[in-house]
């Protein structure tokens, strides 16, 4: 590969920098260094790029800034808690934030879920949601239910287990045969619902694809049931109707944790706390990471229900570790600072209500691009959407090219192969809504 090089146009007088050692994520590498599509700057709704232009950010980052960017109260949380206290072992030591934040996070959770335990990511957490369902089992003396249940087109991250649980096909292909005993049910995508706002009428079947598995494998041997209510990352499959009730009802009579990650959906993406509440439903346990800090400190964080957490607790012998898991940077406290300052924020400023409200007018806009030339299909629900744009022959081709071309014409989004999603920060305005589908309906026209 030749050398990368790139200066950054907004400094004139600044160095170029080598494009050559930073390894990027989740990126076609090359094509990136050939064409760097550099973002020095958020404010509010917008990005400015390395030329000085605006953005405006139609994915909160990553499912991340809800309350948008540059929040002044998050940076001087996070300066304080640096000065006050950088660090210190989770492991046998505590600090006031990391307790302070639990308890803010489990005012937010649905029913008795109100034990948590801090990681550094969504991936973090769903490998941590795994041990804790199979420490659960284990200390109530069930241990053979070693086995786990989740979907196609399901992203749970990227470490083995959550690679082991998803159904992304290129995230797992060329990584071996990632963990045994694990069993995918079917998507609901399915073109009975295309175009349909909110949860499709067809497919609360699909569910049964549960309970498929409990007769093949035994109820005794499954530990947990992984479910994204609604599948984000490849673009925003809303759940059918009944579907999630129909899980929990599989899970309840067999035994079964069900484990709602959360990662995207939680803290007010829907509108909700959690899309638990939205959809009425209560897990064992709920994941979430991302809108955690507002995206500012990278943080996850698994709430667990009581009867778990208190079934591990009780297992162990007093004065003993009860569950032999964690990291260096569980509840650091710069991200713990970070995220008390964020959840002030969605409270103060009544976040979550105002992306409630403000979901008719956002869906609306999304909807009204069905007729748009290359849509081949639209969901969404809350502040969350997605655009199936047609593809040209060679999947995600179009959608990679859509994605640039929205970043030229100076919209920020994300896409999963020919998908689209959109998902503005909560402080988004009308005005806001209305450019977001200016941008996307100009861009669809010129494909
Ligand atoms: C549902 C879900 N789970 C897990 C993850 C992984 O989170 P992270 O990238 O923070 O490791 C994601 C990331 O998008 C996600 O959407």
């Amino acid at each position: 590969m030749g050398h990368a090089e790139h200066k950054i146009q907004d400094q004139p007088q600044a160095k170029a920098i080598s494009l050559d050692e930073y390894w990027m994520p989740f990126t076609p590498n090359r094509e990136f260094k050939s064409a760097p599509m550099l973002v020095v700057r958020g404010e509010g709704m917008y990005y400015w790029n390395d030329r000085g232009e605006k953005l405006i950010d139609a994915a909160s980052g990553m499912f991340c800034c809800a309350a948008g960017h540059g929040r002044k109260e998050i940076a001087e949380a996070v300066q304080r808690q640096l000065t006050d206290l950088d660090f210190i072992a989770p492991f046998l030591r505590g600090h006031p934030r990391a307790f302070e934040l639990a308890s803010r996070v489990a005012e937010l959770t649905p029913g008795d879920l109100n034990r948590i335990f801090f990681t550094n990511s969504g991936s973090e957490a769903v490998d941590t949601a795994m041990k804790v369902a199979l420490a659960y089992h284990q200390a109530r003396g069930q241990g053979g239910r070693t086995m786990f249940v989740s979907r196609e087109r399901a992203y749970h991250g990227v470490n083995f287990g959550g690679v082991s649980l998803s159904g992304m096909v290129n995230n797992r292909r060329k990584f071996g045969p990632t963990l045994p005993g694990i069993g995918h049910m079917r998507h609901t995508h399915i073109k009975e619902n295309y175009f349909a706002r909110g949860e499709g009428e067809h497919g609360v079947e699909l569910a049964d694809d549960l309970q498929r598995f409990v007769n093949l494998y035994g109820p005794e041997n499954i530990a947990a049931c992984f479910i994204e209510p609604i599948a984000g990352s490849t673009g925003c499959l809303v759940p059918p109707k009944g579907y999630l009730k129909r899980i929990r009802e599989i899970c309840d009579a067999n035994g079964i944790l069900l484990v709602f990650d959360e990662v995207i959906t939680g803290v007010g993406r829907t509108g909700h706390n959690f899309a638990a509440q939205a959809f009425g439903i209560t897990p064992d346990v709920i994941t979430m990471a991302k809108a955690l800090t507002n995206g500012a400190v990278p943080m996850g964080a698994v709430a667990i229900s009581e009867r778990i957490h208190d079934t591990i607790m009780n297992a162990a012998p007093e004065g003993t570790i009860e569950f032999f898991h964690g990291y260096t940077y569980s509840a650091h406290p710069v991200a713990c600072a970070a995220g008390v300052a964020a959840l002030d924020i969605y409270r103060n400023d009544r976040l979550f209500e105002r992306g409630r409200e403000m979901t008719p007018y956002f869906q609306d806009a999304v909807f009204s691009l069905k007729s748009a030339r290359n849509v081949v299909d639209i969901r969404g629900y809350g502040m969350f959407a997605a655009i199936d744009v047609a593809s040209d022959g060679v999947p995600g081709r179009r959608g990679h090219a859509f994605q640039k071309k929205l970043f030229e014409n100076g919209l920020h989004l994300k896409t999963t192969g020919d998908a689209a999603i959109i998902a503005p920060p909560l402080i988004a305005e009308k005005k806001h809504i209305d450019e977001i589908h200016d941008k996307l309906e100009k861009t669809l026209a010129a494909l």
